[in-house]
């Protein structure tokens, strides 16, 4: 449950919030679905491939808020790392969640910025700076989900077919209810959110 369901609904849901927290954002994802569905409600695969816009939104979402905010492995092999040899057998936790706002790489990191998608911007980025589906044999499983679903051959430029679907899901939700509806805040809304509470579960309080 938590691998395939809990992941696409928290990233939706805070997509949601950052679409109501950032208007001309919100405009220009529902300006693109306009484009691309016309008078449509419905989101098809092929449709869902052109909401490039969408698609960079759902990134940003996943950097600021990565569902898996830590993934733990064991060392196999002795790590060095400059001086310090960090020996097999020892549990190694890859903060997601720090990782996707370190100021080394990350320009004004806490900032909701769609626009560091863009090809060019991500065309030299380290491909295991971001990962919020892991990497290696045990990312997202989705390889073989994307085999049932041989429809997934639009062009994301994430490297897994799993990711593909998970992003596919994420932005069909979330472009079916910003096509229908305007999302706001209400007024005194406050979200706060813990991430550090445990490892994997952050916990967000409503005031
Ligand atoms: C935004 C959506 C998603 C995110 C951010 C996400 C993230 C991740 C991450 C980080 C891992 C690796 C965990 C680890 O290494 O300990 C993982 C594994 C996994 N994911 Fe996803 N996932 C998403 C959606 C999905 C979906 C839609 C499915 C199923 C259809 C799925 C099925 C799985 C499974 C079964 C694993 C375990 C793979 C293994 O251990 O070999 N995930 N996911």
């Amino acid at each position: 449950m938590f691998e395939g369901h809990d992941t696409t609904s928290a990233s939706a849901v805070w997509s949601l919030y950052y679409l109501a927290m950032y208007p001309d954002i919100q405009q220009k994802v529902y300006e693109e679905l306009v484009e691309v569905l016309g008078e449509s409600d419905s989101i098809n695969v092929e449709q869902a491939g052109k909401l490039k816009y969408l698609d960079m939104v759902t990134k940003e979402t996943l950097r600021l808020r990565p569902s898996v905010s830590a993934i733990i492995r064991t060392l196999t092999e002795d790590l060095h790392l400059d001086d310090l040899v960090i020996p097999a057998g020892t549990g190694a936790q890859i903060r997601i969640w720090e990782m996707n706002r370190d100021p080394l790489y990350w320009e004004e990191p806490e900032k909701f910025d769609p626009e560091r998608w863009t090809s060019e911007r991500t065309k030299n980025m380290h491909p295991f700076l971001y990962v919020p589906f892991s990497a290696g044999p045990r990312n997202c499983v989705g390889t073989q989900t994307s085999i049932l679903i041989p429809l997934l051959t639009f062009s994301l430029e994430i490297y897994n077919k799993g990711q593909k679907f998970a992003l596919l899901e994420d932005k069909i939700m979330v472009g079916k209810i910003v096509k229908n509806f305007r999302l706001e805040f209400q007024t005194g809304t406050h979200i706060k959110c813990l991430p550090d509470v445990l490892p994997f579960v952050f916990i967000c309080a409503f005031f």
